[in-house]
């Protein structure tokens, strides 16, 4: 179980390519519930997970695509249109905005830890993500548009999900250039 575990967690890679299809909503739903078994100082619980349907996606994708078409013309907008039309599952996590620095810093820290429950809940069930924070997850519209509440909610990120296409190759720094021992 361990090494299976470690292996998991190892070969757990970002996914930028999709094959066709939609996991089942109840997959998603079931590692969401897992995910919240996170820890979260003092309990707080302060992930909010947005599953969204093609009306709500789409939408977020052309907000997304006139920001592009803003930056960089209408030819880039027009292609990042088409691939975020394109993602099989979409998903954003939000977490509670705090006045204290040091309960947003620790609630942004348990969110993180939910995310890579949730991650790695898929990840075994043949499911990759994708965690995207690009500019439109910081619009006013973009909260509106997921119906979260700007007053008490940040965006942590945006998720796609699916079924890989492709999965990327990735390497770490090794153990002795991350690990310090002291007496
Ligand atoms: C907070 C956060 C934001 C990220 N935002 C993006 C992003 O905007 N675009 C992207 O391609 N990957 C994004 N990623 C994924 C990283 O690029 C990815 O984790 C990294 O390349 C390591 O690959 P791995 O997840 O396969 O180990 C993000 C990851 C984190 C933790």
């Amino acid at each position: 179980m361990s090494a299976a575990f470690k292996d998991l967690i190892r070969n757990r890679r970002t996914v930028h390519s999709f094959a066709p299809g939609v996991p089942p909503r109840a997959l998603i739903v079931d590692a969401i519930e897992a995910a919240s078994w996170a820890p979260n100082h003092r309990l707080t619980q302060p992930w909010r997970f947005y599953l969204l349907g093609p009306q709500t996606a789409a939408a977020i994708a052309q907000l997304n695509a006139a920001l592009v078409t803003a930056s960089k013309g209408a030819p880039a907008g027009a292609a990042k249109l088409e691939r975020w039309l394109g993602m099989p599952g979409h998903l954003v996590v939000t977490c509670s905005t705090s006045d204290d620095p040091l309960r947003e810093r620790e609630d942004y820290a348990a969110c993180c830890c939910a995310i890579q429950n949730l991650q790695l809940v898929l990840w075994s069930e043949g499911v990759g993500m994708k965690w995207t924070t690009g500019a439109v997850v910081r619009e006013s519209r973009f909260l509106e548009l997921i119906g979260a509440d700007p007053a008490t909610e940040s965006v942590v990120g945006m998720f796609w999900y699916g079924y890989p296409a492709e999965v990327p190759r990735m390497t770490r720094k090794p153990i002795e250039a991350i690990l310090k021992e002291r007496p």
